[in-house]
């Protein structure tokens, strides 16, 4: 059941994010404050439950990618808050409250976006929550770099700036995705992975091909709850890319096919785990809940 993985996993990687949002002085209680309210406001934890169900996929306890769970999170909170700042996506509601820059100010919600992400790497880095050998943190730091900024995740984001408005084909939509949501889920199962301390290079790779697919399937997905959820199942502004004439995927190839395509995705994903014993369970049920998600 996924939703009993998924309460396990959130439970776990929130008890090791809490304690990196204690103020060492009086006068950060506020920037503290916000990067706390970013994170710890019931996120799906989705990439976190990636980074967890990879390390078991390949043999390894599921605390030994604390670190790997907690600095794909971070990441993840800080686009979040820039994604929704006035100049951005400017939107009001996120996880079902005011978004940060609403519940502090917008200086507030960018400096907290940035503390957020050098946690992320302070995380990976403290072997408090990443036990692994020196070398493999500096290989996952490498990781979460390359995924987080212009290569990955920003580089995307800025795709998807420039592109409002504009008509872009299949390929053009499907690189912005794999760029602003793709990169940093395959940086989930690939951190994860590294801190299992297992896994041979067919492994790898066949857990790379499966993160490629989710990763596509759930920025695909996200397109289609922007259209047919509703903003109280959704926790944030439903119909937001219609309002704001974003490229996705059913603007593009419509409802359905865009669904048909999801699926396709899942697929792709589950063929990849066909080396994998039970241990890759938590991994199956993950592909399956990206593309079945209401919210
Ligand atoms: C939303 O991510 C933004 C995208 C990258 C599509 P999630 O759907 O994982 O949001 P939370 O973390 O559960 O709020
Ligand atoms: C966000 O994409 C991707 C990020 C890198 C944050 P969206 O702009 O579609 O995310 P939502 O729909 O606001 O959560
Ligand atoms: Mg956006
Ligand atoms: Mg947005
Ligand atoms: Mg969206």
């Amino acid at each position: 059941m996924i939703a009993t993985y998924q309460a396990l996993c959130q439970k776990r990687v929130d008890t090791a994010l809490e304690p990196l949002f204690q103020a060492p002085a009086a006068e950060l209680d506020r920037v503290y404050a916000a990067m706390r309210y970013s994170v710890m406001n019931g996120g799906k934890r989705v990439r976190p439950l990636l980074a967890y169900a990879a390390c078991e996929a390949l043999g390894g306890v599921a605390e030994d990618a604390n670190g790997a769970a907690c600095a794909v999170e971070l990441i993840h909170a800080y686009s979040l808050v820039h994604d929704d700042l006035p100049a951005m996506d400017d939107d009001d509601l996120r996880r079902g409250q005011p978004t940060t820059h609403k519940a502090f100010d917008e200086a507030c919600a960018i400096l907290a976006g940035d503390g957020l992400q050098s946690l992320a790497f302070t995380a990976l880095t403290d072997p408090r929550l990443n036990t692994r050998d020196a070398e493999t943190r500096l290989q996952m730091v490498q990781t979460l770099a390359q995924a987080a900024g212009p290569a990955g995740m920003v580089g995307g984001q800025a795709i998807d700036l420039g592109s409002v408005g504009l008509k872009l084909d299949q390929a053009a939509l499907e690189n912005m995705h794999r760029h602003k949501t793709g990169a940093l889920i395959e940086a989930s199962v690939r951190l994860g992975a590294l801190a299992s301390g297992h896994g041979d290079a067919a492994r790898l790779d066949a857990l790379q091909v499966y993160a490629r697919a989710v990763g596509l399937a759930f920025q695909v997905q996200d397109d289609i709850l922007d259209v047919e959820s509703d903003t109280a199942t959704l926790g944030k502004r439903q119909g937001a890319d219609i309002a704001r004439d974003k490229p996705t995927y059913p603007a593009l190839l419509g409802l359905d096919a865009a669904k048909a395509y999801a699926l396709q995705l899942r697929d792709q994903a589950l063929e990849a785990l066909q080396p994998f014993d039970n241990a890759a369970e938590p991994l199956r049920l993950l592909a399956r809940y990206i593309v079945e998600r209401r919210n």
